[in-house]
């Protein structure tokens, strides 16, 4: 009896949860907003708008897909989710595999739930992997020991990528290049991290460790890194961060005897254009050889938001070009990236790095059509960081959606951690600006 009163309130329960869920035959499905759509397997749904939710009468994976030329926005809505340190997930290296996965399905089913498209995943925080990999060691922020594989065994990306396309959000996947140990780690490196593997181009510097960008042999083992992820995972994108060669502590990055090895071969560049010369290499050939694996794989750079302090007129910071020998602007312009995330993490009125200014900037340099998805400091609202006002972020979304007729497509967020602590009531805020769903905007030329 008890059962039975357990199971008919249950059973009333269940249906007020789903009295908003519109019932229908889901052959078709006319929506309000986006027209006609045809319900059909997700795979079967390529750069549309994928719609789950809308129909009580199929299983989860029959959704409802509508056709692109709805009116349906096109929006990169993305987060950065850091494993370095553990910023963002998992909340701790000791955590057992049921506890991480339970984390990575609850913050999913946040983005989800905010209409959000797109997360910016970091598999390789510093010659290590956050998947199974014959080539790098498993990651000291997964598994608290470099080189141990997670027990139960598990492979977060596969994971995280077979639960997030369920949700209707893209994968990037976020590699940096060169760092090879953090700043202040003092964890063991397993033997396959590759400043054991080229002991002789890894270089203590700035209380990290860091591989020397102008050594044939890394820029090879990095891209042969990334193409066994594109092989091996069906990555929405690759992604990499502002660090390219390192950020000054005050002394010489010590690759003398590189450059030295260079000019012998007759090589005519002075150090810091062969350095940037360098770094081009490595992006160069990390997009023809992923491309030649997956052709509609995006790669996207978030650099410093500053390319060169002076440029444009009024703007004054560090000079990426000069002090990381990032000639970011170059690889816009030529198109080397599917698209460009600088991290413009200034407000917008302070008018040295005015957040529009440097927008309005980034985007005139896109010859090629290449997208641009500013990144926001999303961390700079915390009031233990810059306690900005909330209303700072939503001013500059609205900034980016002024420009979307100059490739301004979409926004991605630093990081994960202050959407799922809902600062300031980051998700309400979301919930508005983001109230109907968007899918992410097509790139013609892939
Ligand atoms: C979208 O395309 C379909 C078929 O190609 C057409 O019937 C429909 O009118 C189009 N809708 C819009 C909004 O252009
Ligand atoms: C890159 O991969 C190729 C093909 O597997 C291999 O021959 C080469 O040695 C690799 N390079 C490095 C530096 O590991
Ligand atoms: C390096 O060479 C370039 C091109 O010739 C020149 O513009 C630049 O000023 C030189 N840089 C240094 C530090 O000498």
């Amino acid at each position: 009896m008890v059962l039975k009163l357990a199971a008919i309130v249950a059973y009333f329960s269940l249906n007020l949860l789903f009295s908003q869920v519109k019932t229908d035959t889901c052959d078709t499905y006319i929506h309000s907003q986006y027209g006609k759509g045809h319900c059909v397997d997700q795979i079967q749904c390529p750069n549309s708008l994928f719609v789950s939710g809308l129909c009580e009468s199929h299983p989860p994976n029959i959704e409802c897909c509508f056709p692109r030329n709805s009116t349906a926005n096109e929006e990169f809505r993305a987060v950065w989710i850091a494993t370095v340190e553990n910023i963002d997930w998992p909340s701790s290296n000791i955590a057992s595999t049921i506890e991480q996965q339970t984390e990575l399905i609850h913050i999913l089913h946040t983005v989800q739930l905010l209409n959000m498209n797109a997360v910016v995943f970091q598999v390789r925080t510093s010659g290590d992997a956050f998947y199974s990999s014959t080539l790098e060691p498993w990651s000291y922020y997964l598994t608290a020991a470099q080189g141990v594989a997670p027990s139960p065994f598990w492979d977060p990306l596969a994971f995280i990528i077979d639960e997030a396309h369920k949700r209707n959000i893209e994968v990037h996947a976020w590699l940096n290049p060169y760092r090879a140990r953090t700043t202040g780690a003092t964890y063991e490196l397993a033997p396959s991290n590759m400043a054991k593997r080229f002991p002789e181009y890894a270089y203590p510097y700035a209380k990290n460790i860091w591989m020397d960008p102008g050594a044939a042999v890394v820029q090879e083992f990095i891209v042969n890194v990334t193409e066994d992820i594109v092989t091996r995972y069906a990555v929405d994108g690759i992604h990499m961060d502002d660090y390219f060669y390192p950020y000054s502590d005050g002394t010489e990055f010590p690759d003398a005897a590189t450059y030295a090895a260079y000019q012998e071969q007759g090589g005519h560049l002075n150090k810091s254009d062969w350095r940037r010369s360098n770094v081009n290499t490595l992006i160069q050939s990390m997009y023809i050889r992923m491309h030649a694996v997956r052709p509609k794989v995006k790669f996207g750079i978030s650099p410093f938001g500053i390319w060169k302090s002076g440029v444009p007129a009024g703007i004054s910071g560090l000079s990426s070009y000069d002090e990381l020998y990032c000639d970011s602007r170059m690889w816009l312009e030529e198109g080397l990236i599917d698209y460009m995330t600088p991290q413009l993490y200034w407000q917008i009125d302070p008018p040295a790095q005015s957040y529009p200014v440097l927008l309005n900037w980034w985007v005139e340099q896109s010859a090629k059509g290449r997208h641009v998805y500013p990144g926001n400091a999303l961390y700079r609202v915390s009031p233990s960081v810059s306690d900005w006002p909330l209303n700072e972020m939503i001013r500059q979304i609205s900034i980016t959606r002024s420009m979307r007729d100059h490739l301004a497509l979409g926004n991605v967020f630093f990081s994960l951690s202050e959407i799922m602590n809902n600062v300031k009531g980051i998700q309400n805020a979301l919930a508005i600006l983001y109230q109907e769903k968007a899918i992410v905007p097509k790139m013609d030329w892939l």
